[in-house]
Formats: structure tokens, C-alpha cells, sequence
């Protein structure tokens, strides 16, 4: 595997920049594309630095590549309901265009979608990947249209397409301020003596999962060589926001809280069937408890 040539594109974002690491840790070769400088670089990665919309650029780095991650969106859920037209005009079709380049290539691409909006309200809890998708936020559809094109390539493409359903990571590298991670936002805001914001009750259920696991699976996704097309990439295990907070009061009791009220982009419940990606190789899962801590430790040093 180490003769495989890997591309992240995004790669320097929370999810690149740690898979990078994994992917390198592994002895793979792997380039990481990015519009912004590394944050923390490492010698064995190499860097490009160059806009994920420029079609000369695009076309130019993904030559020679067997196995590309796509890492990068423009819209997050919370704004995507004011940024929508960003979200198709611009992901969408560049992300479309990236599809039509590898129609001759012989690569594996991986889509890094989102299990947490995706799927929309389900009764059936944890949600498998066989679950009807029915997003209520436009940074959830703008993937589902991404996903539903990207199957349509890969009947017709020489390129294996894949989509990874990620539902919530946190982890060393997360930043709060891009719109998503509740786990990075308590323990920063306890950090600095601040209350945190929770839209609604607390009670909004999510599967959090630890980077590193995150980047097992994708890592493990790679090397995949069955048919099928979709997987989520997850815990199977929910954690309310309230239970968060009561986690790191355990580590820090200065943590506080306002409640705000609930927004409509958020669904009550999301946590997501793993079996899928556990059957291709099980990934031994961090516990939360530690996950945080660790977290917690690393954003105090
Ligand atoms: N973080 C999550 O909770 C989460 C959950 C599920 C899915 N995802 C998806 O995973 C992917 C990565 O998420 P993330 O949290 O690492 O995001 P991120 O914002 O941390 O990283 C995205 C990276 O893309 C880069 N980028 C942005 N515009 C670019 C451009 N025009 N050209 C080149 N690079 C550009 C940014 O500089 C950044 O380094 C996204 O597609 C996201 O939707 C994220």
C-alpha cells in the first residue's frame, strides 16, 4: 500500500489534517491540497497549497493519484440555510466537475458526507445506511445531491466513488468558531471562564465519535474492495448536549451554560448504524469520557 499515492483535498481543514497524519502513520504517500497553510505541518506530507474551485489546478493535482479524499465544504448546517446558493452553485458543480475529471482515471475517490444531516428526521434509530435520506437543512441536501450524482459516476466511471457519512467528530484540530462541535465549544468556552451557548433544551441527541477513530475508518474505506457504495462512519452511540457538559464538569467544575432557544436546522436525534464499516474492519472505538478528557488536556496544554 505504501506505492499508493493519496490526495486530501481540504487536507489542511480539522478532518485532512488529522486523516493526513493517520494516512502518513500508515506509510502511505500522501499529498494534502488546501487553500490555507497547514497548521501544524508534517514532514512526510506533502503540501499544496491552491483553490479547490480554479479547474486547471484541480485537474492538475489529482493526476497520478489512486485514492482521493474530498475533505472540503463551503457551507456548514448552521449557515447553510442563509448560504444555500453557495452551497449548489459552488460545491455542488465544482465538486461535479471533480467527478467528470476522474471518468478516465483509475483512482478511488471518498466524499466525506454528513451522517448528522443527511438523513434528516428517523424514527428508526440507529439510522442505517438503507434508512430514506430526508435532510431539513441545506448543507445535508447539498451533500445528498452530491452523493446521488456521485453514484450515477460511479456506474460510468473508471474511478471507484464512495461516500463516508461521517456523523459528529471532535477532536484535536476542531475549531468551534467554523460553525460545528459542540465537545471543542464546551470545553474552550470553560476554558476561558465563558458560559456556552445550547440552542434548546440540551437535549439534542448526537454520536460523537473521536477523530482518530474517524480516521481508522476512512483509512479503512481505502483499502475497501467490495461493491457497496455508502457507509456511515460513526459510534452507534448517543450522548445528549446535556450529558457533555456534565462530562467535562467532571474534568472542570468551572463549566456553565446559557440556554438559547432551539434552532430549526437542528434534529432531535441522530445516531448512526456502524455495522456496515465495522464489517470491513473493526475499529476499537474511544470512550467519550476519555475522548474528552484528552481533548480537554490537549486544548489546556
Ligand atoms: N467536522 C464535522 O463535524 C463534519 C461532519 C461530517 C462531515 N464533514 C465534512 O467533512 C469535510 C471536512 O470537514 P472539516 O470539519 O475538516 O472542515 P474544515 O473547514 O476544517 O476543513 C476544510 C478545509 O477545506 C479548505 N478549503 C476551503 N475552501 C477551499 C478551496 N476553495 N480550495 C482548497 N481548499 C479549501 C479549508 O482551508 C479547510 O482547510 C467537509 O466536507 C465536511 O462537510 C464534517
Amino acid at each position: 500500500m505504501s506505492d499508493k499515492n493519496v490526495l486530501i483535498i481540504g487536507g489542511n481543514g480539522f478532518i485532512g489534517s488529522n486523516l493526513s497524519r493517520h494516512l502518513a502513520d500508515l506509510g502511505w504517500k500522501v499529498t494534502s491540497f488546501d487553500i490555507a497553510e497547514p497548521p501544524m505541518p508534517d514532514s512526510r506530507v506533502e503540501y499544496i497549497m491552491g483553490d479547490f474551485f480554479d479547474d486547471n489546478v484541480l485537474a492538475s493535482v489529482i493526476k497520478s493519484k489512486d485514492i482521493i479524499y474530498h475533505a472540503l465544504s463551503t457551507v456548514n448546517p448552521g449557515n447553510s440555510n442563509q448560504k444555500y446558493m453557495m452551497g449548489y452553485s459552488r460545491d455542488f458543480l465544482q465538486t461535479i466537475k471533480l467527478f467528470d475529471m476522474l471518468k478516465e482515471q483509475d483512482a478511488k475517490l471518498i466524499f466525506l458526507s454528513s451522517g448528522g444531516t443527511v438523513y434528516g428526521v428517523q424514527e428508526q434509530q440507529p439510522i442505517s445506511e438503507n434508512a430514506s435520506a430526508r435532510p431539513i437543512n441545506h448543507y445535508g441536501n447539498v451533500k445528498l445531491c452530491i452523493e446521488n450524482t456521485l453514484r450515477v459516476f460511479d456506474i460510468q466511471a473508471k474511478s471507484k466513488m464512495m461516500i463516508a457519512r461521517i456523523s459528529n467528530p471532535y477532536g484535536p484540530g476542531q475549531d468551534h468558531n467554523k460553525g460545528v462541535g459542540f465537545i471543542d465549544a464546551v470545553i474552550r468556552k470553560t476554558l476561558a471562564g465563558e458560559p456556552v451557548e445550547v440552542w434548546g433544551d440540551g437535549e439534542i441527541i448526537r454520536d460523537y465519535i473521536y477523530i482518530a477513530d474517524v480516521c481508522k475508518m476512512l483509512g479503512n474505506l481505502a483499502l475497501y474492495e467490495g461493491e457497496e457504495t455508502v457507509f456511515n462512519v460513526s459510534s452507534a452511540t448517543g450522548t445528549s448536549q446535556n450529558e457533555i457538559i456534565e462530562i467535562v464538569k467532571q474534568i472542570d467544575s468551572n463549566v456553565s451554560c446559557v440556554y438559547k432557544p432551539g434552532r430549526s436546522v437542528d434534529v432531535r436525534k441522530i445516531i448512526l448504524d456502524n455495522s456496515k464499516i465495522m464489517s470491513v474492519s473493526p475499529v476499537e472505538l474511544m470512550d467519550i469520557k476519555d475522548g474528552i478528557r484528552s481533548v480537554y488536556n490537549y486544548l489546556k496544554g
